[in-house]
């Protein structure tokens, strides 16, 4: 069996922009440092409740983005011979590095997903963690030093050990299709063994032969199928040695072919919406609640379908939205102009995708993966790039079409799709402004996929800036956004090539760029204020659509 020790609470923390806390204090980054005399007393370290995104942690960090240095003390009895201890991080953000009793452990670059590192070997009955968090923004990163979102920094999500056998279940992955339950299942510890395979309410107990710590099988069954009119999720476990996982699983297929998307062999149309993972007083570092609001507007909205954008959000996400029946785009970051040229930017983004797919691949709710947003095709090695990505993803799971977020292209008084990268995915994401950046609101009544008829099509970003409270007949004001979603809407409902629509965005959000004086640091483009609660004039013309 596993055991977590949960490391949440008060951590101690430090500016350590220079990393000189590092250098000076701790002798870790360099051995030849002299000892200063800075160093005759401890640094200056500070209280934090972790986890937490730091800027709302403290004044002097609202808009800090630098790096910071953590100090955790834990006590640990030695675990037993045959089993290994991991630190678990669910995310921290971007890069962070790892020290145990002052031995370097590893680090992690990537904010949005959970990765950890065997410390069994460092272990001792009282210990001193470390950790440096370095939130920069950096053009070789993924994403890069621009974005459309505020640079939260911090270890925002939970951190634990978790004590396994040494023969474990690395990975555990099932998913349906053509009658069959289809398993794989990665081990460590010994080359070969027995895994089970139990769905106690399938009368399924399958014996599977692990060889050189790998098993892969089909297992014939007819479970209820999930979908969102009927969530059904079965209790699965495997079993391998002494280690047991378990999890609540839904079966369901789900394709992209002849222009449409199919959930269990039916064609299905996807009204949702945008979402950052943003709560402002607490920013990403979300709380059940948060979540729980969230999924309950998105009822009020009468959605099928979200998309978390831009980067993995919390695995909670996916797990309330098997519970609830709503369908969910998840995404790695490859936003705007990242270094496709930079083989070190390949694979920062090609571990957060491996990570994300690793984390949520056994979940019904997960539709589909995202590779792009809005990246520009001219861009040297850009198509390359997240082609490349799009293959990975297949690999990693066949059970699920790719997508990303593309730019529409004018052609002859027509919109189309004609960017390269649509050949490499299942299903196409079209980001459009009309009547906001350029166009006009009816412009999707020109819309045509006439170049990748057989690829669906989701409008997955229109919108407009609306401040709560002002009304007139201008940008900015809630009665034009109202006026854009009613024209573009209709439209949408027209056109015969449109499978889905997720409009930017459920909630107002932060944004360094957004500075106007109806903006004030936040993007308005949300159909609810950044309260989470004040809904737009544009959330009830949403609320009374559907396809
Ligand atoms: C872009 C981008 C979003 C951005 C939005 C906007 O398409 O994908 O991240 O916030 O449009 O301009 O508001």
């Amino acid at each position: 069996m596993r055991r977590r020790t949960s490391l949440n609470g008060i951590w101690k923390w430090v500016f350590d922009q220079y990393e000189s806390v590092l250098r000076s204090h701790l002798g870790f980054v360099s051995a030849t440092a002299k000892k200063h005399v800075d160093t005759i007393f401890p640094p200056d370290w500070r209280m934090m409740r972790i986890p937490c995104s730091w800027n709302l942690a403290a004044p002097e960090l609202l808009h800090y983005d630098g790096a910071l240095l953590f100090q955790r003390q834990f006590s640990y009895r030695r675990p037993p011979r045959n089993r290994r201890v991991f630190l678990c991080f669910e995310a921290s953000y971007y890069q962070t590095r790892v020290w145990l009793n002052g031995a370097e452990i590893g680090m992690h670059n990537g904010g949005f997903t959970p990765f950890e590192f065997d410390i069994t070997e460092h272990l001792r009955t009282r210990n001193t963690l470390h950790v440096w968090v370095d939130a920069s923004r950096r053009a070789e990163w993924v994403p890069c030093c621009l974005t459309d979102w505020y640079n939260y920094g911090g270890i925002f999500r939970p951190v634990f050990l978790e004590e396994r056998p040494r023969d474990a279940i690395r990975h555990f992955f099932v998913f349906y299709r053509g009658g069959k339950v289809h398993v794989r299942i990665e081990t460590t510890g010994r080359r070969m063994g027995h895994a089970i395979l139990e769905i106690p309410e399938l009368s399924v107990r399958q014996d599977l032969k692990v060889y050189n710590r790998r098993c892969r099988a089909a297992i014939t069954c007819q479970p209820i199928l999930w979908s969102p009119a009927k969530p059904k999720c079965y209790r699965v476990r495997c079993l391998y040695g002494n280690d047991v996982i378990e999890e609540h699983i839904g079966f369901r297929t789900i394709e992209a072919r002849a222009g449409r998307i199919w959930l269990n062999g039916q064609p299905l149309k996807l009204k949702g919406v945008c979402l950052h993972e943003e709560a402002a007083p607490r920013g990403r570092a979300l709380t059940a609640a948060d979540r729980r609001l969230i999924f309950d507007t998105a009822r009020a909205l009468g959605l099928n379908f979200l998309r978390l954008a831009h980067y993995p959000h919390a695995r909670e996400m996916a797990l309330e939205a098997d519970r609830r029946g709503i369908l969910l785009w998840e995404e790695i970051p490859v936003y705007w102009y990242i270094q496709f040229t930079n083989p070190q930017t390949y694979h920062d983004a090609a571990n957060q995708l491996t990570e994300l797919i690793r984390r949520d691949c056994n979940r019904a709710s997960v539709a589909m993966w995202s590779v792009a947003n809005e990246t520009p095709e001219y861009y040297e090695n850009r198509t390359r790039f997240i082609s490349d990505l799009a293959v990975l993803a297949r690999k990693l799971d066949p059970s699920r079409p790719i997508t990303a977020a593309i730019f529409k292209r004018n052609e002859n008084q027509k919109i189309t799709v004609a960017d390269p990268l649509a050949a490499s995915l299942d299903i196409l994401g079209v980001n459009q402004y009309g009547g906001w950046y350029a166009g006009t609101w009816d412009d999707l009544k020109h819309f045509a996929n006439i170049h990748y008829p057989d690829k669906p099509v989701i409008i997955s970003e229109f919108g407009a800036d609306a401040k709560k409270g002002l009304h007139g007949r201008g940008k900015f004001t809630e009665d034009y956004q109202r006026a854009l979603y009613r024209h573009t809407l209709t439209a949408i409902r027209q056109n015969p090539y449109i499978q889905g629509v997720t409009p930017w965005i459920l909630f107002d959000f932060r944004s360094p760029n957004r500075i106007n004086i109806h903006q004030n640091g936040f993007n308005r483009k949300g159909l609810v204020d950044a309260d989470r609660k004040r809904r737009k004039l544009a959330f009830y013309e949403y609320q009374r659509w559907h396809f």
